[in-house]
This record gives structure tokens, C-alpha cells and sequence, in this order.
């Protein structure tokens, strides 16, 4: 397989800086050469173009930065689906969950019946009607199934959709009420931390992987670190206790690269600014090494 690295600075879509350093913590916690050593072959396209925008977004916004946040999705979407059709794995590397749609569209361009691992502490579909903050990292799921607002559902193209039944989301554990609606009205299955404390990552894996391989031509990592307790992940934009541990973590990415499955990933949401010692973006590396054929011995 040849992967290209796509790096995404983009911190709009938390409201929160540091989250645009990411793609550089990332990169400085050995992404490339982890991967060369699992035989990969391995380019570095660089970091998008993001804007520096000087003026705040009021409290009461319902799409803070909306405009550059869809043109830097916008761009992205073009970058990963040029690089599929050369026939490249694009990895993209956040920059916040917004930039989901992005990379998402782009890949919908190849795999028009793509299933997604979605990895979240959150379950990231509200919609402008239903967001509390504003902030887009939480819309972007609603805007990759068809809703909400035009300009984020767009983007792509509007005919490029996941559909609900090919979505899994695993470590849930922090969803809003409207979501919560959301949620039950699609039926789209979510893996929350009560599941897993009670079946055992093991068992939720596989019926994950039996969901979002079940009628479809691929599928997709959304890798959000905030899925994983804040004690192994500190530097993430939103932090949730009580999440997936290390080791939980792990096992989920090696029973993933067991399927084969995978044709694109990203990982979003690591704040160095936040970190100790880089800790997330290494954690991160970690967890792509596992989902990319690491074995312990
Ligand atoms: N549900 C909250 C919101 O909509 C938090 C979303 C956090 N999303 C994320 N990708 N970290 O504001
Ligand atoms: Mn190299
Ligand atoms: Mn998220
Ligand atoms: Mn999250």
C-alpha cells in the first residue's frame, strides 16, 4: 500500500487554538517512519492552506467560521480524492473533527458505498438547529449523512452520502439531547462505554466490523483521540473521562487491521497545547501502527 499523509491545521471547527498544531505534533511523534518500518510507502503531501481569520465569532454563532471551514473541507475533499485516484491511502491528520467532511467526501468520490468507523468520545451530529456551541467539530457526521446547513452538505457535491445503517460509533459517551434523537430517528448504531464495559471491546469490535463491512466496497477510520480516556490522551480539544483505555484502544485497531477493511483514516483532534509530552500525538502514532499491522511480538 502507498499512503499519503495529508496534514489539515484547521482549529475553527473546535473554537480552540492548538488544535491547528496537531498535524505537526503528529508528524514529530514518527507517523512516517512507524509506517516505512510496516513496509509502507510512505509521502507527505504537507499541510492545506488554512486562513488566519482575526475577527472572533460571536457567543451566540450557530456556525462558527463556517466559510473557511467549508473551503478548507472543500480543498481537502479535491486532495484525498486525487490522491485515491492515483490509487494512494490517504491518512489525513487534524486539525479538528470538522475536517471529517472533507476527507470523507473525498473519499465517497471512490467508494460510493463506503462504511466509517467513527472513534469519539461524542457522536458529532448536530446540526445548527440542535448545536449548543456553535462549534462545527459537532456537526460533522449530520453534515456527511445530509444534514444540515447547505453550505457544509454540499461540499463534494451534494449526490456524495454515508448512509446511516453503514456507520458505527464506538466510545460514546458524551451525546446532546438533540443528537440523542438523532441518533434513535436513523438508527445508526452506537457503541457507548456502557457496551463496552459490558460485552468487552472484543465482542464490540467484531459486530462493529460486521455492521460497516456488511454491503459495502470499503471502509473509513474517523480516529477522534477524545475516544480515549483523557489519562492516556490528555491534549485533545474536548476532554471526556471515563473513556477507552490504552490498551482497549489497541486491541480495536489490531482486530481492525485483522478485516482488512480499511481504504482511508484520519486522526483529528490532538491538541499539543493541551499535551504532556506530546503524549496524544504519540498515543495517536500508536494507535495507527496497531490499525496498520503492529503486533506486540
Ligand atoms: N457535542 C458537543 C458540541 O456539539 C461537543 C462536540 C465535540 N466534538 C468533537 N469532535 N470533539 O459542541
Ligand atoms: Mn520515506
Ligand atoms: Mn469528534
Ligand atoms: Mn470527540
Amino acid at each position: 500500500t502507498n499512503i499519503t499523509i495529508i496534514g489539515v491545521p484547521l482549529h475553527y471547527g473546535a473554537n480552540r487554538k492548538g488544535v491547528d498544531l496537531g498535524p505537526d505534533a503528529i508528524r514529530g511523534a514518527n507517523l512516517h517512519d512507524r509506517l516505512e518500518a510496516l513496509g509502507y510507502s510512505i509521502e507527505d503531501a504537507g499541510d492545506l492552506q488554512v486562513n488566519r481569520l482575526l475577527q472572533p465569532a460571536a457567543q451566540d454563532e450557530k456556525l462558527k467560521y463556517m466559510n473557511e471551514i467549508a473551503r478548507v473541507d472543500q480543498a481537502l475533499c479535491d486532495t484525498v480524492s486525487e490522491e485515491m485516484g492515483k490509487g494512494r491511502f490517504p491518512l489525513v491528520l487534524g486539525g479538528d473533527h470538522s475536517i471529517a467532511i472533507g476527507t470523507i467526501k473525498g473519499v465517497l468520490r471512490h467508494v460510493k458505498r463506503l462504511g466509517v468507523i467513527w472513534f469519539d468520545a461524542h457522536t458529532d451530529v448536530n446540526t445548527h438547529e440542535t448545536t449548543d456551541s456553535g462549534n462545527i467539530h459537532g456537526m460533522s457526521l449530520a453534515a456527511l449523512l445530509g444534514y444540515g446547513h447547505d453550505d457544509l452538505t454540499s461540499i463534494g457535491g451534494s449526490g456524495l452520502k454515508l448512509l446511516p445503517e453503514n456507520i458505527v460509533i464506538i466510545g460514546a459517551r458524551s451525546i446532546d439531547p438533540g443528537e440523542r434523537a438523532f441518533l434513535k430517528a436513523k438508527g445508526i448504531k452506537v457503541f457507548t462505554m456502557h457496551d463496552i464495559d459490558r460485552n468487552g471491546m472484543k465482542q464490540v469490535m467484531e459486530e462493529a466490523l460486521d455492521i460497516v463491512s456488511n454491503g459495502t466496497d470499503g471502509v473509513h477510520l474517523s480516529l477522534d483521540l477524545d475516544g480515549m480516556d483523557p489519562s492516556d490522551a490528555p491534549g485533545v480539544s474536548t476532554p471526556v473521562s471515563g473513556g477507552l483505555s490504552y490498551r482497549e484502544s489497541h486491541f480495536a485497531m489490531e482486530l481492525l487491521f485483522e478485516r482488512n477493511l480499511l481504504v482511508s483514516a484520519e486522526i483529528v483532534e490532538v491538541n499539543p497545547m493541551l499535551d504532556q509530552h506530546n503524549k496524544t500525538a504519540v498515543a495517536a502514532v500508536e494507535l495507527i501502527g496497531s490499525a496498520f499491522g503492529e503486533r506486540i511480538l
